[in-house]
């Protein structure tokens, strides 16, 4: 089949290369030219596991091109629309100018029997209001949202390993040939019997955000559990195993820290929010807004445990920050709390070094007050107090006794619950967490 993405950020570039590895025929388009140069030499604009390799292997084949002109993706047969959906500035809604600047460019190419398929995260009602613009400017073609569930880290496998596949469709006939097309499109994820939900736009458009909405809720109830911990002196952790053994509560996306960033989660339930709002609903997502806070509280918390163990002020103490990026194994720094949590300290008079194993790059062009190192021997030299706020395999894995021998002061806070407690606290650490005893 012929395939056109437009949108080669993370979602489409990924979705481009794994369309092409499932045997289509594909074109990603981006009007970013130095991204579709670094694509076009099979390198990944993003660090992102296995990425490369798939890119290499799929541009190896011949069946995978990259364009910023969008002429070039005249004659796919069904085109996908991966562009991002941000908050706008100072407001909670989604910007939604880079769907509809790609809805108009395909607009000039778009064919009958032709089919646009989004999978961007949208408003709910967004769809029905693109499919009126498709049926007006080119009729015959048609509608259909189909939102992607990847996970920064885990996007490959997410997207050639999908969980379930979600078709939001046209009424009709119309729906059923739009069915086919995209069962072609996905023939051997739909062979492996992967779940299916086919239904409407709204639906469609709403099962994304419900999705995120649920997981930000879990992170904040267990954060939520961790503040009650601080205040009574009992164990978040455990807390998270034992009501996790419960199959219907389940262990997973209950890891007690820092909390949610990132590219989706806090702008996806704001936006979420917004629209509510405008739909005159938004009673019934008003607990939202308390997910957001106790997200947001986490962050304060790890400032104000960072004073407390530096002996009641920050002033002129040296804090090594271990990691940057949102989470590990991605260098994204969107809304990343450890970041948030290192300007901060620094506001507080902390003389901050951070590191992190891929995302640096990125945190001096967004945060170029901030001092960086290459390691994090390099970032905890006589320090007074080192804070593990991404929980990258490398700073799980330090050993306590040598990493003591750098620092002047031997005190760790983990932000994300992922250092062994025993371990550090035997090499003569001070250990401090969120939500748990101080070791
Ligand atoms: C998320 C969704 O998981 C994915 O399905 C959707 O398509 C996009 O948004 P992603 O943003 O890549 O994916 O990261 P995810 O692994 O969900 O983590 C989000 C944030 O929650 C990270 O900052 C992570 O550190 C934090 N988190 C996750 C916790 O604090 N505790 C947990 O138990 C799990």
């Amino acid at each position: 089949m012929k395939i056109s993405v437009v949108g080669c950020g993370y979602l489409g570039a990924v979705h481009a290369a794994s369309m092409a590895e499932l045997g289509h025929d594909v074109v990603g388009i981006d009007v970013d030219e130095p991204k579709i140069a670094a694509l076009r030499d099979a390198r990944a604009p993003f660090y992102e596991p296995g990425f490369e390799e798939l890119l290499e292997r799929t541009l190896a084949t011949g069946r995978l091109r990259f364009s910023t002109d969008i002429a070039d993706a005249a004659g796919a047969a069904v085109h996908f629309v991966c562009v991002g959906t941000p908050q706008k500035r100072g407001e909670y809604a989604a910007d939604l100018r880079y769907v509809e600047a790609a809805a108009e460019s395909l607009l000039q190419v778009l064919q009958p029997g032709e089919l646009v398929v989004g999978k961007s995260t949208v408003p709910v009602g967004t769809a029905a209001r693109l499919a009126e613009l498709v049926s007006e400017k080119a009729p015959g073609a048609l509608l259909a949202w189909n939102p992607e569930f990847l996970r920064e880290g885990f996007a490959v496998q997410d997207t050639l390993h999908p969980d379930r596949l979600v078709y939001g469709l046209p009424t009709g006939p119309d729906g059923a040939t739009a069915e086919a097309m995209l069962d072609e499109v996905y023939a051997p994820i739909v062979a492996r019997a992967t779940p299916k939900v086919v239904t409407d736009y709204a639906t469609a458009e709403m099962v994304k955000t419900a999705a995120n909405s649920f997981l930000a809720t879990k992170i904040s109830f267990i954060n939520a559990m961790a503040e009650l911990c601080e205040a009574t002196g009992a164990d978040v952790k455990q807390l998270a195993d034992a009501i996790g053994y419960d199959d219907r509560i389940g262990r997973k996306f209950l890891n007690a820290g820092l909390g949610f960033g990132g590219g989706c989660l806090p702008k996806d339930i704001r936006a979420f929010m917004a629209r509510a709002g405008e739909l005159g609903a938004d009673q019934a997502l008003t607990f939202l807004r308390e997910v957001d806070n106790i997200n947001m509280r986490r962050r304060i918390r790890m400032v104000e445990l960072a004073r407390e163990v530096c002996d009641g002020s920050l002033l002129g103490k040296r804090v090594a920050v271990l990691g940057a990026a949102f989470k590990p194994d991605s260098d994204d720094i969107r809304d990343s709390p450890a970041l948030n949590v290192a300007a901060q300290l620094q506001l507080q008079g902390a003389v901050v070094r951070v590191t992190d194993p891929a995302a640096v790059e990125n945190s001096r062009r967004l945060w170029p007050q901030l001092d960086y190192a290459d390691s994090p021997e390099e970032a905890a030299e006589r320090a007074d107090a080192v804070l593990v706020l991404t929980e990258w395999r490398a700073y799980r894995e330090l050993d306590p006794v040598v990493f003591g021998q750098i620092v002047k002061q031997k005190r760790v806070l983990d932000g994300r619950n992922a250092l062994d407690r025993e371990a550090w606290t035997a090499a003569g650490w001070t250990y401090r967490a969120l939500g748990r005893r101080a070791g």
